[in-house]
C-alpha cells in the first residue's frame, strides 16, 4: 500500500497537464470577463452615465430626487393616475355616503355625516385635504401631517410642537408638495426611515424602540407613519392611541381612560370616537403579518425594467397589479387571486352592513326614550355600548382594504359591535317598557342620501322628529 507512486497505470502524455491547466484558465478569464460586461452594463443601467447629485437634508422636490433615481421617481409619479376601480377599493374618489346612506346617521353630529369619499394616490394628498369640505381653516396644522413631504423640513424648522400649534390655513402658502421621497428616505443613504415624531412616539409610549426594527419591518413601518389611528391630544398634538397596545379592545380601554370624544351624536347624544384609518393596526392582527409579509411587498412590489429589478413606487391596490405582487409567494392563477380577495371582502362587507343597521337602530332607539321622557342617567349605560359599537364598526369601516388585511380580526371585531348595539337596544327597550311603552319606535325612511340627511339635519337642528 505504500507503493502507489509505481503503479502500473499507463502514464499520459506530459504536455496534457499544462494544457489542461492553460484552457481551464482561459475559460475562467472569459468567464471573469463576461461576468465584469453584465455587471458594468447593471450598473450603467440602474446609474444612466450620471453621478449621484447630493440631495439636500429637507429636499422636499421629488423631481430633484428623481434625477438621480429616475425609475423610482418616474412609477411614484403614477400614484396621480385614477385607474378603473376595484370592486372595493382602487384609485377612485367613490362616494361613500351616496353608496350607504345609513353611514349618514352614523355621523350626525360631525363632519363625515357632510362628505366622504374613498382615498386615492399619494400624488393627491394635498389637492384632497384642502379640497375636503371637512377641513377648514380652523383646523389645526396637525392635519398636514401626514399629507405632504414639506412637514419634516417644517418640524425642523419649527419644532414639533410649534409645528403643529399651527393653524391649517398659516402653512398653506408653506406646504405644496404631496406625500413624497423624504417622508421615507434618508437621502444621503437611500435607507429607510421614520420622519413622523407621532410614530416614535407611540413605540416610546409601549416601552419600545424603533431603532431596533428589523429592515422588513420597516417596510412597513414607514407606511405606519400615517395609515394608522389617531388622535389630538389637547386638541393639537397628534397622538396614536397604542400605548395599552394595537388592537381595537386595547385601544377602547386606552380612549376610555383618558376619557376621550371626538363628537356628541346628534340622534342619541352618546359620546362617540371616530376611527380614522387603523390600517397598521388591523394589518398587524392578521395572518400575513403574522409570516412576516410587509406592506411594501404587496403594495410596493418589485418590477423588471430593461433587465433592472426595482421597487415599484406606484402604491397601489394590489389587485390592479396581481401578477408582481400576490402571484411572486401564492402559486393561484391571477382570476383565483382575485375572487379570494373579493370573496373575504364581500363577506366582511355583509356583516358591516349588519353592523350598521344594528347601530342606526340602537341610535334611533334613544333618542326615542328621550322623547318618552326617559332619565338621562338610566341612559348611560346604553349610550356605553353604543360609543363602543360604533367604534369597533368604524375600526373595520374606516380601515382600507375591506377587511382583507385580517378577514377573522375584522369579522371578530364586527360581532362584537352588533352583539353590543343590540344589548343597548335591549336595554333602551326595557327602560320604555317601564313608560308603559312598548311598540317599537316608528323608524324614519333612511333608503336614500337625501331621506337620511333630511333626518339628520333635524336632529342637528334640534327639531326631534316624532319617532314615538
Ligand atoms: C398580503 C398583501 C397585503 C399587505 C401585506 C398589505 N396590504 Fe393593503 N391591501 C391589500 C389588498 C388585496 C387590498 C384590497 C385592494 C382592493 O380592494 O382593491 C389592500 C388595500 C389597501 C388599501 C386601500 C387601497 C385601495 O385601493 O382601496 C390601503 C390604503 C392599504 N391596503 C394599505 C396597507 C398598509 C398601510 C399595509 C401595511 C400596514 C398593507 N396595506 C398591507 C393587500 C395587502
Ligand atoms: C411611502 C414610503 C416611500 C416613499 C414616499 C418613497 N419610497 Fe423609495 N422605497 C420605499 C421602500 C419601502 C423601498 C424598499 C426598500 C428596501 O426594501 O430596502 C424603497 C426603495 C427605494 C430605492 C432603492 C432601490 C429600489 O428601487 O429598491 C430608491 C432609490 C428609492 N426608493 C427612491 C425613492 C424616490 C426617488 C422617491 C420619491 C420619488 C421615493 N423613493 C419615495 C418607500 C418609499
Ligand atoms: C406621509 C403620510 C403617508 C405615508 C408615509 C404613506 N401614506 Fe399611503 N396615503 C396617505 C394619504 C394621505 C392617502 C390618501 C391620499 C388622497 O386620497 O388624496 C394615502 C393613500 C394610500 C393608498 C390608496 C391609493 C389607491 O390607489 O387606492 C394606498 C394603497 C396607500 N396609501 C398605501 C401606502 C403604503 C403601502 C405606504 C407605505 C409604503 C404608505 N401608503 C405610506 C398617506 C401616507
Ligand atoms: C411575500 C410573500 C407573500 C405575498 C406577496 C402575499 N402573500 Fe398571501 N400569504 C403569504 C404567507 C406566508 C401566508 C400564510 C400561509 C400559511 O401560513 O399557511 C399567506 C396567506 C394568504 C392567505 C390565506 C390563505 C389561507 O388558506 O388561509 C390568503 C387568502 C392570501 N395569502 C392572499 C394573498 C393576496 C391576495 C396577496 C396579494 C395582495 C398575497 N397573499 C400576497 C405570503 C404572501
Amino acid at each position: 500500500m505504500s507503493n502507489t507512486e509505481s503503479s502500473s497505470e499507463k502514464q499520459l502524455p506530459r504536455w496534457v497537464g499544462p494544457l489542461v491547466f492553460s484552457m481551464t484558465a482561459g475559460i475562467i478569464l472569459v468567464l471573469a470577463l463576461l461576468a465584469v460586461s453584465i455587471m458594468e452594463r447593471r450598473w450603467e443601467a440602474q446609474r444612466p452615465a450620471l453621478v449621484l447629485k447630493p440631495i439636500a437634508q429637507w429636499e422636499p422636490d421629488n423631481a430633484v430626487w428623481g434625477q438621480n433615481y429616475p425609475r423610482e421617481y418616474e412609477s411614484y409619479l403614477r400614484t396621480r393616475a385614477t385607474n378603473p376601480p376595484t370592486l372595493f377599493g382602487g384609485a377612485t374618489q367613490r362616494d361613500y355616503l351616496e353608496r350607504d346612506p345609513l353611514q349618514v346617521i352614523l355621523f350626525a353630529g360631525y363632519p363625515f355625516s357632510k362628505e366622504y369619499k374613498q382615498a386615492r394616490g399619494h400624488y393627491h394628498a394635498i389637492e384632497d385635504v384642502t379640497g375636503t369640505k371637512r377641513v377648514t381653516a380652523a383646523n389645526m396644522a396637525t392635519c398636514w401631517t401626514c399629507k405632504s413631504t414639506d412637514v419634516p423640513r417644517l418640524m425642523a424648522e419649527m419644532g414639533v410642537d410649534g409645528f403643529y400649534k399651527n393653524h391649517f390655513a398659516d402653512l398653506k402658502a408653506r406646504v405644496t408638495h404631496p406625500i413624497g421621497c423624504q417622508d421615507c428616505h434618508d437621502p444621503a443613504t437611500m435607507n429607510l426611515r421614520i420622519t413622523r415624531p407621532a410614530l416614535k412616539e407611540a413605540f416610546a409610549a409601549q416601552g419600545r424602540k424603533i431603532e431596533d426594527a428589523t429592515h422588513q419591518e420597516m417596510r412597513s413601518l414607514v407606511c405606519a407613519q400615517c395609515h394608522v389611528e389617531y388622535y389630538f391630544k389637547d386638541k393639537y398634538y397628534l397622538t396614536f392611541p397604542w400605548a395599552k397596545g394595537l388592537n381595537v379592545d386595547q385601544i377602547i380601554s386606552y380612549y376610555d381612560e383618558i376619557k376621550f370624544t371626538d363628537y356628541v351624536h346628534a340622534v342619541s347624544k352618546t359620546p362617540m370616537l371616530k376611527a380614522q384609518h387603523p390600517d397598521f393596526e388591523v394589518y398587524s392582527q392578521g395572518i400575513h403579518a403574522a409570516r412576516g409579509v410587509a406592506c411594501a411587498d404587496c403594495h410596493m412590489p418589485y418590477r423588471s425594467e430593461g433587465g433592472v429589478k426595482f421597487t415599484d413606487h406606484h402604491v397601489q391596490s394590489p389587485l390592479l397589479n396581481i401578477a408582481n405582487s400576490c402571484a411572486v409567494c401564492h402559486r393561484w392563477g391571477e382570476d383565483e387571486i382575485r375572487q379570494r380577495v373579493e370573496g373575504i371582502q364581500a363577506k366582511v362587507q355583509a356583516v358591516k352592513l349588519n353592523a350598521e343597521q344594528a347601530l342606526v337602530g340602537a341610535h334611533l332607539d334613544i333618542a326615542a326614550a328621550m322623547q318618552a321622557g326617559v332619565a338621562e342617567a338610566g341612559l348611560a349605560p346604553a349610550r356605553q355600548l353604543v360609543r363602543h359599537a360604533q367604534f369597533r364598526w368604524d375600526f373595520v369601516s374606516a380601515n382600507n382594504g375591506v377587511g382583507f388585511h385580517a378577514p377573522q380580526e375584522c369579522t371578530r371585531i364586527l360581532a362584537d359591535a352588533i352583539n353590543e348595539a343590540q344589548q343597548a337596544r335591549l336595554a333602551v327597550a326595557r327602560l320604555l317598557a317601564a313608560k308603559g311603552i312598548s311598540a317599537a319606535p316608528n323608524y324614519p325612511d333612511l333608503s336614500t342620501r337625501e331621506k337620511a340627511a333630511a333626518v339628520m339635519k333635524a336632529f342637528e337642528a334640534g327639531e326631534k322628529p316624532n319617532l314615538l
